[in-house]
């Protein structure tokens, strides 16, 4: 009988460490910006007369910055982490991993300086310029060859199915990136979309929605499989429910674009159609919450005292109300009251702040001290601070834009009995003030915890040191 031999592999945890690191610095940045256009929607004067510093030009600033300099830092980081550690293997091709770090905060960079100046698509979520797109595109692509490549070379035959998920974020950004971004350039910094009119619109919010499905999900539900249960010390709830769960959530995510289109040119069909593929995502998404709270089974206790388990599992709650109240308001009846309202910021940051953030930061608090040599993160207190001062931030932000947004709907729509509008648009306007002013104490403290996320990140990166980690691994006879 011959024995197989056993190889060290090392892991490449260079290029974990700078995106978990620039998460962290993106996340304070794309949250400030956050709470400044939060606090010129109540007090305008703050745009201090300066373009730069107008409200058109930041909202954008903030939407690219917290979608994809922290989410995407997030993302490559637990991406790479985790398809190194569950495929037995080093990253494939290391160099061009650490290509994709310093290329992606070239596109960061880029979208700081650009956006402020007013260079823009004035397409949402796909507002940087041609240029800066096809730089995206090396990069991305960079990105699939070094992801996949890992999975192909793995050392044990299993894909975990956290890299599905990861997998099938990484090639549908890719598809959809190139599809919407086709446009004419007219000039340097000037293009105009291959599409027009509804055709255009089609695409964009084909584009606008899945990038919710693959780059605001579908990545971090990659996460969220490999965190639970490595915090909880258990196996995943159902694995069988899991690969269901990936299954069905991207093939009902591709058809449920039109919802952002109720009653335009479209037609009428394919909003329906938006609508029905949008109810029938809620079974897949909460099958997926389900699995992972229920992964929990059997170690509830461990919430009371481990705050990092308690990010992730709070964000699951989150993404399971979000996606509840998605698919209420792409009922095209409900849209009607909800659409151009606070309904909608309201539901995009219970996804954003309660999912996303929420379960960003647990797994980047699992992550960072043991990229740096460290049990454990510098203050266990300060986890437990931030978790709180965030989750009470959400609660405020998410409840003042509800009952703005329904209150607005209302009051647009109240007619008196001879047919004309009850109320004038400034009424409305001044009737959302307060509201406006509880979302900037919500989101004051939402960046406090991030603040609090930097300090606690830094004594820890202060006290520790990169560890190389080697594994012995089987070669195949
Ligand atoms: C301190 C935290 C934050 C504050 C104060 C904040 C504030 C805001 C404000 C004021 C807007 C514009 C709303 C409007 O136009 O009426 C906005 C839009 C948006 N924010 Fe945030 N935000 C925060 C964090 C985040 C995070 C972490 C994410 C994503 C991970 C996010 C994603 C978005 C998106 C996608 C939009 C555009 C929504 C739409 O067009 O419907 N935000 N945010
Ligand atoms: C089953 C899942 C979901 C469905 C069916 C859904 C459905 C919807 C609907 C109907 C709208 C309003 C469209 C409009 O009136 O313009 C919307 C807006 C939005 N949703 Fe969701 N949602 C889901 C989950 C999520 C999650 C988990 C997030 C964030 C992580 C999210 C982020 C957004 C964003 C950013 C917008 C605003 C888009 C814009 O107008 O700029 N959604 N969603």
């Amino acid at each position: 009988m011959t024995e197989n031999p056993i190889r060290a592999v090392t892991y490449n945890d260079t290029v974990v460490r700078q995106f978990s690191l620039m998460a962290v610095v993106w996340g304070v940045v794309g949250m400030l910006v956050g709470l400044i256009i939060a606090a010129q929607l109540a007090w305008p004067e703050l745009n201090l007369g300066i373009p730069w510093l107008s409200y058109g030009r930041l909202r954008p600033l903030h939407t690219n910055a917290v979608i994809f300099a922290f989410g995407g830092c997030a993302l490559f980081a637990t991406s790479y982490y985790v398809v190194q550690r569950t495929c037995h293997t080093g990253l494939f091709l290391p160099k061009l991993a650490s290509f994709t770090f310093w290329g992606w905060q070239a596109v960061i960079v880029a979208a700081a300086i650009s956006l402020p100046m007013g260079y823009t698509t004035g397409k949402e979520y796909a507002e940087l310029e041609w240029p800066i797109d096809i730089l995206i595109t090396v990069v991305w692509v960079s990105y699939a060859i070094v992801f996949f490549g890992t999975v192909g070379t793995r050392k044990v035959r299993h894909i975990y199915v956290a890299n599905w998920f990861y997998g099938g974020f990484i090639l549908a950004v890719a598809l959809l990136h190139v599809v919407n971004s086709a446009e004419v350039p007219a000039g340097w910094m000037k293009s105009y979309s291959a599409y027009a009119g509804v055709q255009d619109a089609m695409v964009q919010w084909w584009y606008g929605h899945n990038a919710v499905g693959f780059f605001l999900t579908a990545g971090f539900l990659g996460m969220m499989y490999y965190f639970i249960p490595k915090q909880a010390e258990r196996p995943v709830y159902s694995y069988r429910l899991s690969i269901v769960h990936f299954w069905a959530l991207i093939f009902t995510y591709m058809w449920a674009g039109p919802h952002h289109l109720h009653y335009t040119a479209l037609p009428d069909w394919t909003q329906s159609l938006g609508m029905v593929f949008s109810l029938i995502l809620l079974a897949p998404s909460w099958g997926g919450m389900i699995n992972g709270i229920m992964t929990l089974s059997g170690a509830w206790h461990k919430l009371r005292d481990d705050p990092v388990l308690r990010f992730l599992i709070v964000s699951l709650s989150f993404y399971g109300m979000s996606t509840f109240e998605g698919p209420m308001m792409s009922i095209k009846t409900v849209n009607s009251l909800s659409h151009y309202t606070d309904w909608t910021i309201g539901h995009v940051h219970s996804g954003a702040l309660g999912w996303v953030g929420l379960v960003s930061m647990g797994s980047l608090y699992f992550l960072i001290p043991r990229l740096f040599g460290q049990k454990k993160m510098y203050s266990t207190k300060a986890i437990e601070l931030h978790f709180w001062v965030a989750t009470i931030g959400i609660v405020l932000y998410i409840a003042a834009m509800w009952i703005a947004g329904v209150m607005q709907g209302l009051m647009w729509r109240a007619i008196n009995p001879d047919g004309t509008l009850t109320y004038t648009f400034v009424e409305a306007v001044k009737a959302t003030y307060p509201f406006y002013v509880v979302r900037v104490v919500g989101g004051l403290l939402y960046l406090s915890g991030m603040l609090i996320m930097a300090w606690n990140t830094w004594m820890t990166v202060a006290r520790g040191h990169a560890v190389p980690v080697a594994i012995p691994v089987p070669q195949a006879a």
